[in-house]
């Protein structure tokens, strides 16, 4: 593979997975940024996962190092910072991929602290993620942060936390992108659809108690591309271009990745 990240240095959290069939958006990242020839730091708060994702890449020949943290902590993402730079020696880039969903529901029903859990896990973990790793970012003279949000963040969604949660992260992304940019940080936003991953599948299905079959051909119905749902991978050659230097005059931007589901029309 051609080594579009080499020489670089990458943070990528939620590097493990949720167990399942198939492969999750940051472990595709991870893996793929590793053949491009990033050293990758895996962050996760279950790092047993993140040590498979290490163990993975380091199967296929690449340099990574797992990393057990909690973004949603202000210490963690101080020690995240750390350690990478006392490893590698900087951080060229950072992949901020910790989400979470909740369920399909309205103001009425939704539990004030489900809301906090969401918008912790989903908007102040990139918060805290950005304010100690920039610092690094700024004195080395650039760098390139990915934020994975979601297409439910500007199409209809019920699940009001997670779409608005991920709306934030567009917003952040965009403010972050325009002050840094005098700096040569880029900021940008990859807004995946309905993919296949372990977290959508083996997720949804327990939560709303229906079969895994069932599940897939519901969702890939609902995507306008042929072949129905996307995989992690799809996000992470998105991922992989954005962090790359083929991208060095792409910042701000909001890019979906979703089989044309947000260009659906009524
Ligand atoms: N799968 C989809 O269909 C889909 C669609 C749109 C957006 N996304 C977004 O993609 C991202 C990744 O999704 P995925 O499907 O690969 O999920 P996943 O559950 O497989 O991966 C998320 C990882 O984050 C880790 N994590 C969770 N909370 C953490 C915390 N506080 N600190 C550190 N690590 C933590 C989990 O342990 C897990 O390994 C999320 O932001 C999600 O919202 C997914």
């Amino acid at each position: 593979m051609e080594k579009r990240l080499e020489g670089k240095v990458a943070i990528v959290t939620g590097a493990g997975q949720t167990p399942g069939d198939t492969i999750g958006n940051g472990r595709a990242i991870s893996v793929l940024f590793a053949r491009a020839g990033a050293k990758v730091m895996a962050v996760d708060h279950n790092l047993s996962s993140a040590q498979e994702t290490q163990r993975m890449i380091i199967e296929e020949g690449g340099e990574s190092f797992a990393f057990e943290a909690d973004v949603t902590s202000a210490r963690d993402c101080q020690k995240i910072a750390e350690a990478c730079a006392e490893r590698y020696g900087c951080i060229d880039i950072l992949v901020n991929n910790v989400g979470t969903g909740g369920e399909a529901l309205g103001p009425v029903k939704l539990k004030e602290e489900d809301w906090e859990r969401i918008y912790n896990v989903n908007v102040k973990s990139v918060f805290l993620t950005c304010k100690h790793v920039i610092p690094y970012m700024e004195k080395q003279g650039g760098g390139a942060i990915v934020n994975i949000s979601s297409i439910a963040s500007v199409c209809a969604s019920p699940m009001l936390a997670y779409k608005t949660s991920k709306a934030a992260v567009n917003s952040f992304t965009h403010a972050i992108a325009f002050m840094y940019a005098p700096k040569g940080i880029r900021a940008n936003t990859i807004m995946p659809g309905f993919m296949n991953t372990p977290m959508a599948i083996e997720g949804i299905s327990r939560l709303r108690g229906i079969d895994k079959k069932e599940l897939i051909k519901e969702r890939s119905s609902m995507v306008p591309l042929k072949g129905g749902m996307g995989t992690g991978w799809d996000t992470a050659y998105a991922a992989l271009f954005l962090a790359s230097d083929e991208a060095k005059f792409i910042t701000g931007a909001l890019l979906p990745v979703d089989g044309g589901q947000s260009a659906r029309v009524g």
